[in-house]
């Protein structure tokens, strides 16, 4: 599904909606993020003046939780686990190596919009060490040729 461009009216509905409820701000960052694909930038002192807050506050939530996107994610999505089980077979050099192919960092989308590279810690698949996720399909026992071809796969 695509997602809306940012639209003030539009973020300040979404918010308006969950406002009221006890605990507001996650269901709102998710309900932000669901329609614009990521919590821009702009939302942050809509949320914050909604819920009485201040915006470091708000800001704060929103770079704690690693779900929620600074901007938008790429077509695709690949998530390598950084937990100590994968860690311990190779994790490591397995993300040096994506990150030196894609040429981005943590949470960072390629310049075309292809892909977009998250850590993750632990996908449950730890006795398949080392573990990945590409757009919600889990792979085990990732090397680097099996790497670099979800890399190249992910057009
Ligand atoms: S530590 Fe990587 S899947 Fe559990």
């Amino acid at each position: 599904m695509p997602f809306a461009e940012w639209e003030e009216d539009l973020a300040r509905d979404i918010i308006g909606e969950h406002a009221a409820e006890q605990g507001a701000m996650l269901p709102i960052l998710h309900a932000l993020q669901e329609k614009f694909g990521c919590v821009p930038e702009a939302a942050i002192p809509l949320v914050a003046h909604a819920l009485n807050l201040s915006r470091a506050e708000v800001h704060g939530v929103v770079t704690f939780y690693h779900d929620f996107r600074r901007a938008p994610a790429g077509r695709h999505v690949l998530k390598l686990c950084r937990a100590e089980a994968c860690q311990s077979m190779g994790a490591d050099s397995l993300a040096a190596r994506a990150q030196s192919r894609l040429g981005i960092g943590w949470g960072e989308t390629t310049k075309d919009g292809r892909l977009t590279l998250d850590a993750v810690f632990c996908l449950g698949l730890c006795a398949n060490a080392p573990s990945a996720m590409l757009d919600g399909k889990l792979v085990g026992r990732l090397d680097p040729t099996r790497l670099d071809s979800m890399i190249a796969g992910a057009a």
